[in-house]
Protein backbone atom coordinates (compact mmCIF):
# COMPACT_ATOMS: atom_id res chain seq x y z
CA UNK A 1 0.00 0.00 0.00
CA UNK A 2 1.45 3.14 -1.00
CA UNK A 3 -1.00 5.36 1.12
CA UNK A 4 -3.31 6.97 -2.44
CA UNK A 5 -6.48 7.99 -1.18
CA UNK A 6 -8.40 6.71 -4.70
CA UNK A 7 -6.82 3.05 -2.93
CA UNK A 8 -9.00 2.98 -0.70
CA UNK A 9 -12.29 3.48 -3.05
CA UNK A 10 -10.78 0.10 -4.82
CA UNK A 11 -12.63 -2.70 -2.91
CA UNK A 12 -11.15 -6.33 -2.48
CA UNK A 13 -11.84 -8.36 -4.98
CA UNK A 14 -13.88 -11.86 -4.08
CA UNK A 15 -13.89 -15.43 -4.58
CA UNK A 16 -16.98 -16.21 -4.46
CA UNK A 17 -18.70 -19.73 -4.27
CA UNK A 18 -22.36 -20.17 -4.76
CA UNK A 19 -23.49 -24.27 -3.57
CA UNK A 20 -26.36 -25.86 -5.33
CA UNK A 21 -27.23 -26.82 -9.04
CA UNK A 22 -30.58 -25.84 -9.66
CA UNK A 23 -32.36 -22.68 -11.39
CA UNK A 24 -32.39 -20.43 -8.43
CA UNK A 25 -28.25 -21.22 -7.85
CA UNK A 26 -28.22 -20.35 -12.03
CA UNK A 27 -29.92 -16.97 -11.33
CA UNK A 28 -27.88 -16.12 -8.26
CA UNK A 29 -24.83 -16.67 -9.72
CA UNK A 30 -25.86 -15.00 -12.88
CA UNK A 31 -26.36 -12.05 -10.98
CA UNK A 32 -23.44 -12.08 -9.11
CA UNK A 33 -21.51 -12.60 -11.85
CA UNK A 34 -22.54 -8.99 -13.20
CA UNK A 35 -21.30 -7.34 -9.32
CA UNK A 36 -17.60 -5.81 -10.12
CA UNK A 37 -17.03 -7.26 -6.45
CA UNK A 38 -16.92 -10.58 -7.99
CA UNK A 39 -13.19 -11.43 -9.11
CA UNK A 40 -13.80 -15.16 -9.23
CA UNK A 41 -17.27 -17.23 -9.40
CA UNK A 42 -17.54 -21.14 -8.73
CA UNK A 43 -20.54 -22.75 -8.04
CA UNK A 44 -21.03 -26.52 -6.94
CA UNK A 45 -22.11 -28.52 -8.45
CA UNK A 46 -24.02 -26.60 -10.76
CA UNK A 47 -25.49 -27.42 -14.42
CA UNK A 48 -24.96 -26.60 -18.07
CA UNK A 49 -26.17 -23.35 -17.52
CA UNK A 50 -23.43 -22.50 -15.07
CA UNK A 51 -20.78 -24.87 -16.67
CA UNK A 52 -17.94 -22.52 -16.94
CA UNK A 53 -18.10 -21.62 -13.43
CA UNK A 54 -18.99 -25.75 -12.06
CA UNK A 55 -16.88 -27.55 -9.14
CA UNK A 56 -17.88 -31.43 -8.96
CA UNK A 57 -18.81 -31.18 -5.36
CA UNK A 58 -22.26 -31.91 -3.75
CA UNK A 59 -24.25 -29.21 -2.31
CA UNK A 60 -24.72 -32.06 0.74
CA UNK A 61 -20.39 -32.93 1.36
CA UNK A 62 -20.30 -30.36 3.60
CA UNK A 63 -16.73 -32.03 4.40
CA UNK A 64 -15.77 -30.82 0.65
CA UNK A 65 -16.98 -27.86 0.55
CA UNK A 66 -14.87 -26.22 3.30
CA UNK A 67 -12.29 -28.01 2.05
CA UNK A 68 -12.25 -26.57 -1.02
CA UNK A 69 -13.47 -23.10 0.25
CA UNK A 70 -9.98 -23.40 2.00
CA UNK A 71 -7.86 -24.37 -0.44
CA UNK A 72 -9.21 -21.77 -3.20
CA UNK A 73 -9.10 -18.77 0.17
CA UNK A 74 -13.22 -18.28 -0.72
CA UNK A 75 -14.00 -14.76 0.02
CA UNK A 76 -17.82 -15.66 0.42
CA UNK A 77 -20.18 -18.66 0.02
CA UNK A 78 -23.39 -18.19 -1.05
CA UNK A 79 -25.77 -22.05 -0.12
CA UNK A 80 -29.20 -22.30 -2.27
CA UNK A 81 -31.01 -25.29 -1.14
CA UNK A 82 -32.31 -25.82 2.19
CA UNK A 83 -30.70 -29.30 2.77
CA UNK A 84 -27.11 -28.09 3.56
CA UNK A 85 -28.39 -25.32 5.62
CA UNK A 86 -29.94 -27.74 7.94
CA UNK A 87 -27.22 -30.07 7.85
CA UNK A 88 -25.35 -26.97 9.60
CA UNK A 89 -22.76 -26.06 6.77
CA UNK A 90 -22.72 -22.19 7.77
CA UNK A 91 -21.72 -23.14 11.26
CA UNK A 92 -19.68 -25.75 9.80
CA UNK A 93 -18.16 -22.97 7.78
CA UNK A 94 -17.63 -20.21 10.31
CA UNK A 95 -15.83 -22.76 12.79
CA UNK A 96 -13.13 -23.01 10.02
CA UNK A 97 -13.10 -19.50 9.94
CA UNK A 98 -15.22 -18.79 6.36
CA UNK A 99 -17.48 -16.24 5.77
CA UNK A 100 -20.76 -17.88 4.36
CA UNK A 101 -24.34 -16.22 3.58
CA UNK A 102 -27.30 -18.49 5.06
CA UNK A 103 -28.75 -19.25 8.64
CA UNK A 104 -27.03 -21.39 11.09
CA UNK A 105 -28.57 -24.88 11.42
CA UNK A 106 -30.60 -23.79 14.65
CA UNK A 107 -32.24 -21.18 12.63
CA UNK A 108 -32.39 -22.97 9.72
CA UNK A 109 -35.26 -25.15 12.11
CA UNK A 110 -37.77 -22.32 10.96
CA UNK A 111 -37.95 -24.96 7.60
CA UNK A 112 -36.81 -27.93 8.67
CA UNK A 113 -39.01 -28.37 11.40
CA UNK A 114 -42.90 -27.24 10.96
CA UNK A 115 -43.86 -28.12 14.62
CA UNK A 116 -40.33 -25.75 15.32
CA UNK A 117 -42.13 -23.06 12.94
CA UNK A 118 -45.43 -23.18 14.48
CA UNK A 119 -43.69 -23.05 18.10
CA UNK A 120 -41.66 -19.73 16.97
CA UNK A 121 -44.92 -17.85 15.34
CA UNK A 122 -47.22 -18.49 18.69
CA UNK A 123 -44.46 -17.32 20.42
CA UNK A 124 -43.60 -14.29 18.32
CA UNK A 125 -47.46 -13.74 18.33
CA UNK A 126 -47.21 -13.80 14.62
CA UNK A 127 -50.60 -14.27 12.89
CA UNK A 128 -51.31 -18.07 11.47
CA UNK A 129 -53.63 -20.59 10.73
CA UNK A 130 -54.43 -22.48 14.08
CA UNK A 131 -52.90 -25.94 14.41
CA UNK A 132 -51.95 -28.82 16.50
CA UNK A 133 -49.21 -31.29 16.39
CA UNK A 134 -49.22 -35.28 16.85
CA UNK A 135 -46.88 -37.78 17.17
CA UNK A 136 -49.75 -40.22 17.64
CA UNK A 137 -51.67 -41.36 14.59
CA UNK A 138 -54.87 -42.14 16.13
CA UNK A 139 -54.68 -38.86 18.34
CA UNK A 140 -54.13 -37.21 14.77
CA UNK A 141 -57.09 -39.20 13.47
CA UNK A 142 -59.58 -38.45 16.13
CA UNK A 143 -58.08 -34.11 15.80
CA UNK A 144 -59.52 -34.45 11.73
CA UNK A 145 -62.46 -36.34 12.84
CA UNK A 146 -63.18 -33.73 15.51
CA UNK A 147 -62.61 -30.54 13.04
CA UNK A 148 -63.41 -31.81 9.89
CA UNK A 149 -62.51 -30.35 6.52
CA UNK A 150 -61.11 -28.81 4.56
CA UNK A 151 -58.04 -29.19 6.86
CA UNK A 152 -54.35 -29.13 5.71
CA UNK A 153 -51.67 -32.17 7.07
CA UNK A 154 -48.10 -31.46 6.97
CA UNK A 155 -44.81 -33.70 7.77
CA UNK A 156 -42.93 -32.25 10.62
CA UNK A 157 -39.23 -32.50 8.47
CA UNK A 158 -38.25 -31.71 4.52
CA UNK A 159 -39.92 -33.52 2.46
CA UNK A 160 -38.54 -31.42 -0.92
CA UNK A 161 -42.11 -29.66 -1.07
CA UNK A 162 -44.23 -32.68 -0.91
CA UNK A 163 -45.21 -33.22 2.41
CA UNK A 164 -48.17 -30.62 2.63
CA UNK A 165 -52.18 -32.70 1.94
CA UNK A 166 -54.48 -29.96 1.31
CA UNK A 167 -57.38 -31.92 1.97
CA UNK A 168 -60.95 -31.27 0.94
CA UNK A 169 -62.80 -34.15 2.33
CA UNK A 170 -62.28 -36.39 5.71
CA UNK A 171 -61.40 -39.58 3.35
CA UNK A 172 -58.52 -37.21 1.81
CA UNK A 173 -57.12 -35.99 5.23
CA UNK A 174 -57.10 -39.41 6.63
CA UNK A 175 -55.90 -40.58 3.85
CA UNK A 176 -53.06 -38.22 3.64
CA UNK A 177 -52.04 -39.00 7.06
CA UNK A 178 -51.94 -42.54 6.63
CA UNK A 179 -49.49 -41.69 3.71
CA UNK A 180 -47.46 -39.03 6.08
CA UNK A 181 -47.17 -41.18 9.05
CA UNK A 182 -46.64 -44.62 7.23
CA UNK A 183 -43.48 -43.82 6.81
CA UNK A 184 -43.84 -42.20 2.71
CA UNK A 185 -41.45 -39.71 3.95
CA UNK A 186 -39.07 -41.42 6.12
CA UNK A 187 -38.71 -39.83 9.82
CA UNK A 188 -39.48 -36.53 8.08
CA UNK A 189 -43.47 -37.91 8.88
CA UNK A 190 -42.97 -39.13 12.64
CA UNK A 191 -44.34 -35.72 13.68
CA UNK A 192 -47.58 -33.99 11.64
CA UNK A 193 -48.59 -30.55 11.48
CA UNK A 194 -52.57 -30.60 11.54
CA UNK A 195 -53.71 -27.00 10.87
CA UNK A 196 -56.82 -24.64 9.90
CA UNK A 197 -57.19 -24.41 6.24
CA UNK A 198 -56.96 -21.11 4.85
CA UNK A 199 -58.30 -18.98 1.81
CA UNK A 200 -56.89 -15.74 0.32
CA UNK A 201 -53.89 -15.42 -2.19
CA UNK A 202 -50.79 -17.07 -1.31
CA UNK A 203 -47.78 -15.10 -2.03
CA UNK A 204 -44.23 -15.24 -1.44
CA UNK A 205 -42.17 -12.74 0.32
CA UNK A 206 -38.40 -13.38 0.94
CA UNK A 207 -36.59 -10.91 3.13
CA UNK A 208 -33.15 -10.27 3.46
CA UNK A 209 -31.78 -10.40 7.35
CA UNK A 210 -28.42 -9.68 9.36
CA UNK A 211 -30.25 -10.63 12.69
CA UNK A 212 -32.29 -7.33 13.32
CA UNK A 213 -33.44 -5.81 10.25
CA UNK A 214 -35.56 -7.46 7.43
CA UNK A 215 -35.21 -6.03 4.15
CA UNK A 216 -37.82 -7.39 2.02
CA UNK A 217 -37.62 -8.16 -1.45
CA UNK A 218 -40.39 -7.53 -4.32
CA UNK A 219 -43.22 -9.63 -3.52
CA UNK A 220 -43.55 -12.78 -5.81
CA UNK A 221 -46.69 -15.38 -6.71
CA UNK A 222 -45.90 -19.29 -7.22
CA UNK A 223 -48.09 -21.63 -9.27
CA UNK A 224 -47.31 -24.61 -7.71
CA UNK A 225 -49.40 -27.39 -9.38
CA UNK A 226 -48.71 -28.64 -12.60
CA UNK A 227 -51.62 -27.87 -14.80
CA UNK A 228 -52.75 -25.04 -15.80
CA UNK A 229 -55.77 -22.95 -14.03
CA UNK A 230 -54.08 -24.39 -10.88
CA UNK A 231 -54.83 -28.08 -11.44
CA UNK A 232 -52.86 -31.22 -10.79
CA UNK A 233 -50.33 -32.40 -8.69
CA UNK A 234 -48.11 -30.20 -6.62
CA UNK A 235 -44.71 -29.53 -8.07
CA UNK A 236 -41.62 -27.81 -6.53
CA UNK A 237 -42.84 -24.69 -8.72
CA UNK A 238 -44.37 -24.07 -12.31
CA UNK A 239 -43.34 -20.44 -12.75
CA UNK A 240 -43.68 -16.90 -10.62
CA UNK A 241 -44.04 -13.24 -11.61
CA UNK A 242 -43.96 -10.14 -9.74
CA UNK A 243 -45.43 -7.81 -8.10
CA UNK A 244 -48.90 -9.46 -7.40
CA UNK A 245 -51.56 -6.66 -8.22
CA UNK A 246 -53.02 -7.24 -5.07
CA UNK A 247 -49.71 -6.34 -3.40
CA UNK A 248 -48.89 -2.96 -1.84
CA UNK A 249 -46.55 -0.81 0.14
CA UNK A 250 -49.30 -0.92 3.10
CA UNK A 251 -49.75 -4.84 2.77
CA UNK A 252 -45.43 -5.19 2.93
CA UNK A 253 -45.47 -3.00 6.06
CA UNK A 254 -47.73 -4.23 7.63
CA UNK A 255 -46.26 -8.26 6.91
CA UNK A 256 -42.65 -6.60 8.03
CA UNK A 257 -43.49 -5.29 11.07
CA UNK A 258 -46.27 -8.08 12.38
CA UNK A 259 -44.44 -10.86 10.77
CA UNK A 260 -40.82 -10.46 9.58
CA UNK A 261 -39.65 -8.30 12.80
CA UNK A 262 -41.09 -10.45 15.49
CA UNK A 263 -39.55 -13.37 14.03
CA UNK A 264 -36.17 -11.82 14.02
CA UNK A 265 -36.89 -10.87 17.72
CA UNK A 266 -37.78 -14.23 18.64
CA UNK A 267 -35.01 -15.73 17.53
CA UNK A 268 -32.46 -13.19 18.49
CA UNK A 269 -34.16 -14.11 22.00
CA UNK A 270 -33.36 -17.40 22.05
CA UNK A 271 -29.61 -16.49 21.14
CA UNK A 272 -30.05 -18.26 17.46
CA UNK A 273 -30.25 -15.02 14.95
CA UNK A 274 -31.89 -15.37 11.77
CA UNK A 275 -29.04 -14.08 8.98
CA UNK A 276 -29.85 -15.00 5.51
CA UNK A 277 -33.06 -15.26 3.69
CA UNK A 278 -35.95 -15.57 5.50
CA UNK A 279 -39.13 -16.47 2.99
CA UNK A 280 -42.31 -16.05 4.53
CA UNK A 281 -45.09 -17.96 2.53
CA UNK A 282 -48.03 -15.71 3.16
CA UNK A 283 -51.72 -16.49 2.44
CA UNK A 284 -53.64 -12.96 2.15
CA UNK A 285 -56.55 -13.82 3.91
CA UNK A 286 -60.00 -11.65 4.87
CA UNK A 287 -58.10 -11.10 8.55
CA UNK A 288 -55.00 -9.76 6.64
CA UNK A 289 -51.66 -11.56 5.94
CA UNK A 290 -51.41 -15.13 7.65
CA UNK A 291 -48.08 -16.97 7.43
CA UNK A 292 -48.04 -20.68 5.87
CA UNK A 293 -44.97 -21.71 6.16
CA UNK A 294 -40.89 -19.92 6.52
CA UNK A 295 -38.17 -21.29 4.29
CA UNK A 296 -34.98 -20.08 5.42
CA UNK A 297 -33.45 -19.57 1.64
CA UNK A 298 -34.13 -18.27 -1.83
CA UNK A 299 -37.40 -19.85 -3.23
CA UNK A 300 -37.20 -21.75 -6.63
CA UNK A 301 -38.89 -20.61 -9.28
CA UNK A 302 -39.08 -16.88 -6.70
CA UNK A 303 -35.26 -16.68 -7.27
CA UNK A 304 -35.19 -16.02 -10.86
CA UNK A 305 -37.83 -13.73 -10.78
CA UNK A 306 -36.83 -11.76 -8.15
CA UNK A 307 -33.02 -11.55 -9.34
CA UNK A 308 -34.31 -9.93 -12.99
CA UNK A 309 -35.84 -6.99 -10.93
CA UNK A 310 -33.05 -6.80 -8.64
CA UNK A 311 -31.38 -3.58 -9.93
CA UNK A 312 -28.65 -3.18 -7.07
CA UNK A 313 -25.44 -5.01 -6.83
CA UNK A 314 -26.66 -8.45 -4.83
CA UNK A 315 -23.26 -9.45 -3.40
CA UNK A 316 -23.06 -5.97 -1.01
CA UNK A 317 -26.22 -6.43 0.48
CA UNK A 318 -25.18 -10.14 1.08
CA UNK A 319 -22.37 -8.39 2.81
CA UNK A 320 -24.32 -6.36 4.86
CA UNK A 321 -26.77 -9.40 6.09
CA UNK A 322 -23.23 -10.75 7.09
CA UNK A 323 -21.99 -7.57 9.27
CA UNK A 324 -25.43 -6.37 10.80
CA UNK A 325 -25.67 -3.42 8.54
CA UNK A 326 -29.12 -3.99 6.45
CA UNK A 327 -30.37 -0.89 7.91
CA UNK A 328 -28.04 1.43 6.20
CA UNK A 329 -27.94 -0.43 3.08
CA UNK A 330 -30.56 0.66 0.46
CA UNK A 331 -31.52 -1.81 -2.08
CA UNK A 332 -32.74 -0.38 -6.07
CA UNK A 333 -35.15 -2.55 -8.01
CA UNK A 334 -36.46 -2.09 -11.15
CA UNK A 335 -39.97 -0.93 -11.36
CA UNK A 336 -41.04 -3.65 -14.08
CA UNK A 337 -42.93 -6.61 -14.31
CA UNK A 338 -41.12 -10.08 -14.31
CA UNK A 339 -42.29 -13.41 -15.51
CA UNK A 340 -40.24 -16.90 -14.74
CA UNK A 341 -41.57 -19.96 -16.91
CA UNK A 342 -40.46 -23.25 -15.79
CA UNK A 343 -39.89 -25.95 -18.58
CA UNK A 344 -40.06 -29.21 -17.37
CA UNK A 345 -39.48 -32.67 -18.85
CA UNK A 346 -42.58 -34.98 -20.15
CA UNK A 347 -44.37 -36.74 -17.20
CA UNK A 348 -42.71 -34.39 -14.68
CA UNK A 349 -43.92 -34.09 -11.02
CA UNK A 350 -44.62 -37.80 -11.73
CA UNK A 351 -41.38 -40.49 -13.47
CA UNK A 352 -40.08 -38.76 -16.39
CA UNK A 353 -37.65 -39.23 -18.79
CA UNK A 354 -33.81 -37.15 -19.42
CA UNK A 355 -31.45 -36.50 -21.74
CA UNK A 356 -34.18 -34.96 -24.45
CA UNK A 357 -31.85 -33.02 -26.58
CA UNK A 358 -32.56 -29.07 -26.34
CA UNK A 359 -31.62 -26.35 -28.64
CA UNK A 360 -31.69 -23.16 -27.27
CA UNK A 361 -31.98 -19.29 -29.11
CA UNK A 362 -28.94 -16.58 -28.50
CA UNK A 363 -30.28 -14.24 -26.30
CA UNK A 364 -28.82 -10.91 -26.19
CA UNK A 365 -30.67 -8.76 -23.89
CA UNK A 366 -30.53 -8.39 -20.16
CA UNK A 367 -33.94 -8.86 -19.30
CA UNK A 368 -34.46 -12.26 -20.52
CA UNK A 369 -32.86 -15.16 -19.62
CA UNK A 370 -33.03 -18.46 -20.25
CA UNK A 371 -31.51 -20.41 -16.71
CA UNK A 372 -31.27 -23.61 -16.73
CA UNK A 373 -32.11 -25.99 -13.50
CA UNK A 374 -31.97 -29.95 -14.69
CA UNK A 375 -29.51 -29.54 -17.32
CA UNK A 376 -26.15 -31.25 -18.28
CA UNK A 377 -24.12 -31.01 -21.58
CA UNK A 378 -23.53 -34.70 -22.94
CA UNK A 379 -21.29 -35.10 -25.88
CA UNK A 380 -21.23 -31.72 -26.85
CA UNK A 381 -25.41 -31.77 -26.77
CA UNK A 382 -27.40 -29.88 -24.11
CA UNK A 383 -29.75 -32.55 -22.69
CA UNK A 384 -32.54 -32.29 -19.87
CA UNK A 385 -31.54 -34.12 -17.23
CA UNK A 386 -34.23 -33.56 -14.22
CA UNK A 387 -37.80 -32.78 -13.71
CA UNK A 388 -37.63 -29.23 -13.77
CA UNK A 389 -34.88 -28.01 -16.82
CA UNK A 390 -35.22 -24.52 -17.87
CA UNK A 391 -36.65 -21.20 -15.80
CA UNK A 392 -37.27 -19.14 -19.09
CA UNK A 393 -37.40 -15.78 -17.41
CA UNK A 394 -38.07 -11.93 -18.61
CA UNK A 395 -38.92 -8.32 -17.34
CA UNK A 396 -41.16 -6.30 -19.10
CA UNK A 397 -42.74 -2.81 -18.36
CA UNK A 398 -45.70 -4.99 -17.04
CA UNK A 399 -47.34 -7.93 -16.20
CA UNK A 400 -48.75 -8.11 -19.63
CA UNK A 401 -45.73 -7.42 -21.46
CA UNK A 402 -43.37 -9.25 -19.75
CA UNK A 403 -46.01 -12.16 -20.35
CA UNK A 404 -45.73 -11.68 -24.23
CA UNK A 405 -42.07 -11.97 -24.33
CA UNK A 406 -41.97 -15.18 -22.21
CA UNK A 407 -43.39 -16.96 -23.99
CA UNK A 408 -42.52 -15.62 -27.73
CA UNK A 409 -39.24 -16.51 -26.32
CA UNK A 410 -40.35 -20.32 -25.44
CA UNK A 411 -41.46 -20.32 -28.87
CA UNK A 412 -37.87 -19.95 -30.09
CA UNK A 413 -36.67 -23.32 -27.64
CA UNK A 414 -36.65 -26.28 -29.39
CA UNK A 415 -36.66 -28.76 -26.18
CA UNK A 416 -39.80 -31.73 -27.82
CA UNK A 417 -42.42 -32.78 -25.75
CA UNK A 418 -41.12 -29.95 -22.83
CA UNK A 419 -43.99 -29.39 -20.25
CA UNK A 420 -45.04 -25.95 -19.61
CA UNK A 421 -48.09 -23.75 -18.19
CA UNK A 422 -49.43 -21.30 -20.63
CA UNK A 423 -50.55 -19.11 -17.84
CA UNK A 424 -48.03 -18.38 -15.73
CA UNK A 425 -49.11 -14.53 -14.32
CA UNK A 426 -52.43 -15.07 -16.05
CA UNK A 427 -54.02 -14.28 -12.54
CA UNK A 428 -52.29 -11.46 -11.84
CA UNK A 429 -53.88 -9.68 -15.48
CA UNK A 430 -57.35 -10.69 -14.32
CA UNK A 431 -59.49 -7.73 -13.25
CA UNK A 432 -61.91 -7.46 -10.38
CA UNK A 433 -59.46 -10.01 -8.11
CA UNK A 434 -60.41 -9.25 -4.24
CA UNK A 435 -59.12 -10.80 -1.61
CA UNK A 436 -61.31 -13.61 -0.45
P1 LIG B 1 -46.19 -25.24 2.77
O1 LIG B 1 -45.04 -26.12 2.33
O2 LIG B 1 -46.46 -25.30 4.23
O3 LIG B 1 -46.14 -23.85 2.20
O4 LIG B 1 -47.48 -25.85 2.02
C1 LIG B 1 -47.49 -26.09 0.64
C2 LIG B 1 -48.72 -25.48 0.04
O5 LIG B 1 -49.90 -25.98 0.68
C3 LIG B 1 -48.80 -23.98 0.23
O6 LIG B 1 -48.08 -23.31 -0.77
C4 LIG B 1 -50.30 -23.73 0.16
O7 LIG B 1 -50.72 -23.68 -1.19
C5 LIG B 1 -50.87 -24.95 0.80
N1 LIG B 1 -51.13 -24.72 2.24
C6 LIG B 1 -50.29 -24.88 3.27
N2 LIG B 1 -50.86 -24.57 4.43
C7 LIG B 1 -52.12 -24.19 4.14
C8 LIG B 1 -53.25 -23.74 4.92
N3 LIG B 1 -53.18 -23.66 6.25
N4 LIG B 1 -54.37 -23.43 4.27
C9 LIG B 1 -54.47 -23.53 2.93
N5 LIG B 1 -53.46 -23.95 2.14
C10 LIG B 1 -52.30 -24.28 2.72
N1 LIG C 1 -41.07 -22.24 -4.79
C1 LIG C 1 -41.19 -22.61 -3.44
C2 LIG C 1 -39.93 -22.93 -2.77
O1 LIG C 1 -38.85 -22.64 -3.21
O2 LIG C 1 -40.00 -23.53 -1.69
Amino acid sequence: MSGYPWEKAVEKKMKILVVGSGGREHALAWKIAQSPLCAELFVATGNAGTAKWNVPIKANDIDGLVKFAQEKNIDLTVVGPEEPLSLGIVDRFQAAGLKIFGPSKAAAQLESSKAFAKTIMVEAGVPTAEYRTFTSKEEARAYIGQIGAPVVIKADGLAAGKGVIVANLWEEAVEGLEKIMGGAFGSAGDQVVIEEYLEGQEVSLLCFCDGKTAIPMVAVQDHKRALNGDLGLNTGGMGTYSPPPFWTKELEKEVIETIALPTLEIMRKRGTPFVGVLFLGLMITSEGPKVLEYNVRFGDPEAQTVMVLLKSDLVPILEACLTGSLNSTSIEWFNDAAVCVVMASPGYPGNYRQGIPITLPDVKTKDEVIFHAGTKIEGNKLCSAGGRVLGVTVRGENLSQAREKVYRLISQINFPEAHYRTDIGLKGLQEGRTIT
